[in-house]
This record gives C-alpha cells, structure tokens and sequence, in this order.
C-alpha cells in the first residue's frame, strides 16, 4: 500500500502533528544552555532573525516539495526530476533522520527513566540537604547513563512505544497522538512559567533573558543561532517533506508555516521563562545549564527546594516526555514513508524494517556511555559521533541541497503554485521567499557547515 493518498484529516491535526515534530529536546534544553552560552538575550533577537527570515523560507520550501510530490524525502526528488542524481539528497534525509534517530532515542529514554523515578519518589530518595543534593543527583545521573542495562531497558520501551505509534498511521497514530500529547505540552509549560515567575528573585534571570546587550552579538553567535533554529525547525532532515506529503490540497502552506515556527519559538520562550528565572533565584551558574546536567541535575535541585516536589517534577518530566515521543515518531516516519514508497510495503511491515535494527543501532549508543565508552571514531564515543555528523554536517548540507534544488532547479511556477494553492492565494510574499531561497540561504547555511569544520 502506498501512503501517497493518506492526509491528515484536520487542520489542527497537521499543526499539532508538525508542532510535534518540531518541539523537541531542541527547544526544552539545547535552547536555554544556548542562550546562556552565547550571552543571553542578544542570542534571542538573533534567533528570531534567523528564524523568520531563513527559517521559514527553508520550511516553505520542504513543504512545497513535499506537498507537490506528494511523496516520501527520497521518491519527492525522483517525481520532480526523475532520471537525475537529485534522489541523493532526498537519501542524504533519510540517511540523516535515521542516524539522529538512533541518539535521539536513547536520550528520549532518559526522559522515560526520570519521569518513572519522579513516580515512584525514588529520585529525591538521597541526602537532598543543600550541601549535598548537587553532588547526589550529579551521581544519580551518571550511575544511571553510564550503566549499561537500565538505559537499556527505557530505550526499548521508547521503541516499542514508536513501533506501535507509527504501526496505527498517520491518522489514527501519529496525528491522533500529536492531537492529545501538544495541548497537554503547552498547559505543562504555562504552569511551569507561573511557578517559575512567582520564585523569589525570579526578575533578575529574566532581565538577562529578555534585556538584550547588542554588544554581545558576534559572528559566532549568528552561526550558533542559525544552527539552533535548523535544529528546532527539524529542517533539513526530509521530516517536514514527509509530513507535508500529508497535508491536503488546500492547506495553505504559508499560514502553515508561520504557526508551526511562532508555535515552536514560543515553547522555545515559555521555556526560557521557565529556566532563567529559576536558576537566578537559586543563585546556579553556568555549568548547571549544559545540557543533560540542565535537565536531570539542576531541574531535580529546584524541584527539591519547592513545596510539592514530587508533583513538579513529575509534570516536567511528562512534559519533556511528550516533546520527545512526538519528535522521535517524526524522523522515524521520514524512513517508513520511505520504505512504504519505495519498496511497496505495508505500514506495519514498514514500520518493523525502520525500528528492528535500532534495537542495536541504538543500543550502540547508549552503551557508549557504558562499557562501550572507550570505543571511539575519531576520537568521538559512538553518541557524539552520530550527533556530530547528522546535527553539524547532514543537516546543513541536505538543507543547501534543498534550497538549490527548489532556488534553481525545479521551475519557480511549482514553487508559487504550492505557496499560492494553484493561484487562489496572492502570494504577496514570494517573491522575497524566492530570492531567500534561491540567493541568501545557500551561503548562510554554508557558514554553519564551515564553522562546524572549524569547531571540529
Ligand atoms: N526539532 C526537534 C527538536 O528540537 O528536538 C526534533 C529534532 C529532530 C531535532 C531532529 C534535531 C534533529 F536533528
């Protein structure tokens, strides 16, 4: 069965399913450790830049593509321009989604381990006096990462939940999902904001978060904010080809993507309100902010100086719970509408082909942090590899690829008649998109493959 005919069955749906997609670990940690990292608010008025002005033309263009193939990442390329080598890029996608996939899985894991420990009481059950907490919840986490079974044990219950997600469909799995788990992610993140704005002191994180000091902005920063809109856009990974492969006729693409985009900024905001208050009014510094330690050291350290931890932290936990479910079910979609396409198969068929294999794709992984820690590919464990490679190289490359194959190889007219719905819309905006895509995107991007190198 071919999945060309399937569509989302409702406006809110395919928001909620393309919101899903793209709120992720992305905006919930890698956001705020960012803005931290590359001073504050000034990093927020780039990223805003960057997002409206190259972030949205780049999603414009892979849902043109996808809408108007109506095809899976590699099979948009090949009705577009059969005969040609551009089904590479669409490749490139799917080989990128995948290797995401498998970290992506593994951390999203970590989220399911600290949501059940948040349960059954058991993560506060240490010395949690002011002096020790830090160094206690500093070795829960890294007992837990650095075991080898536990982590296991959650990354197979994330692929057995996806397994059966993604076997129910488009509809009834994916967009019945997205339609349940979004409303519940932006409830949890207003609550959040509400306890976070009401801690004492809460003012002074939120002047740096939300003052920008314009002298901070350098070339680094511009770099750093473009490559973290990519990142939270989930561009460049064929995962926005393949769902606009799902919207109908009618969706207008350009509405489509301003939502999905302010939507995604906002949880991206609503979570800076969240942090920096906090981490202000319990006097942390910087360290505390990076990544993993963010969330599963520094975020149990407030919760336990509140009233009602428990409640909290089950809540935050469910929160990142569901921005990670829904984003895992969205890059593996980009190999089983791949697979459903190209080889014919059936839904659940394709479904078991794209997931078996992680079960040791991804195993790999999380074993990096354990007893596999000292294997290395040029010097990298295998975990920061994949990242590495997807995140800092596929990514960017599959995006210039993109933006050239719509900027200068497939005929404007397809590209207006997507954005225009066939001329019942104006379309005022085009042409600016056009000239984005065609002439600043490309050499943008390009700069954040180049630093990547530098960096490396
Ligand atoms: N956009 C999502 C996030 O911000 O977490 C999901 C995602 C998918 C991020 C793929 C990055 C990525 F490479």
């Amino acid at each position: 069965m071919s999945n060309s005919k399937v569509t989302f069955s409702s406006k809110i749906g395919l928001i909620a399913a393309t919101v899903g997609s793209a709120v992720g670990l992305g905006n919930v940690w890698r956001f705020p450790a960012e803005t931290q990292s590359n001073g504050g608010a000034a990093f927020l008025f780039i990223y805003i830049i960057c997002l409206f002005i190259l972030g949205i033309p780049v999603m414009l263009a892979e849902f043109s593509l996808g809408r108007g193939a109506k095809s899976d990442a590699v099979g948009a390329f090949t009705k577009l321009k059969p005969s040609t080598p551009w089904w590479v890029t669409g490749g490139l996608a799917v080989l990128a989604s995948y290797l995401i996939l498998c970290f992506y899985m593994v951390v999203a894991g970590w989220t399911f381990e600290y949501l059940w420990q948040s349960l059954t009481g058991n993560l506060y059950s240490a010395d949690l006096s002011k002096a020790a907490m830090d160094s206690s919840f500093h070795a829960k986490m890294e007992s837990y990462i650095c075991a080898d079974i536990p982590p296991l044990i959650n990354l197979y219950i994330l692929i057995g939940i996806n397994i059966a997600i993604l076997m129910c469909g488009v509809q009834k799995g994916i967009e019945r999902l997205s339609n349940i788990m979004m409303p519940i992610l932006f409830l949890l993140l207003l609550v959040f904001c509400g306890v976070s704005l009401s801690l004492p002191g809460a003012s002074e994180g939120l002047k740096f978060f939300l003052t920008p000091d314009f002298s901070k902005i350098t070339p680094g920063v511009v770099v750093n904010a473009l490559g973290q809109a990519f990142f939270s856009m989930s561009l460049g990974m064929g995962i926005l080809i393949t769902y606009a492969s799902y919207f109908p006729k009618d969706t207008k693409l350009g509405k489509t993507a301003i939502t999905v985009s302010f939507l995604d900024l906002l949880v991206a905001i609503l979570m800076g309100i969240v942090i920096f208050p906090a981490v202000a009014s319990f006097g942390l510094d910087e360290s505390q902010l990076r990544g993993a330690t963010l969330v599963f050291v520094t975020l149990p350290e407030i919760f336990a100086q509140m009233q009602f931890t428990q409640l909290w932290s089950v809540l935050f936990f469910l929160l990142l719970f569901v921005a990670a479910l829904t984003s895992t079910i969205s890059i593996a979609e980009v190999s089983v509408a791949w697979i459903q396409d190209r080889f014919n198969k059936s839904r659940i068929i394709a479904s078991l082909i794209v997931m078996l294999p992680l079960f040791i794709f991804s195993s790999l992984c999380s074993l990096s942090f354990g007893s596999l820690s000292s294997l290395t590919i040029f010097g990298l464990t295998i975990f920061d590899f994949l990242d590495n490679l997807a995140t800092n190289i596929f990514l960017p490359v599959v995006s210039i690829l993109i933006c050239c194959f719509m900027g200068w190889v497939v005929k404007k007219d397809f590209f207006k008649n997507e954005i225009t719905n066939n001329g019942k819309l104006k379309g005022k905006l085009f042409p600016i998109v056009y000239f984005i895509i065609k002439y600043i995107a490309p050499p943008l991007i390009l700069l954040i493959l180049i630093s990547a190198f530098i960096k490396i």
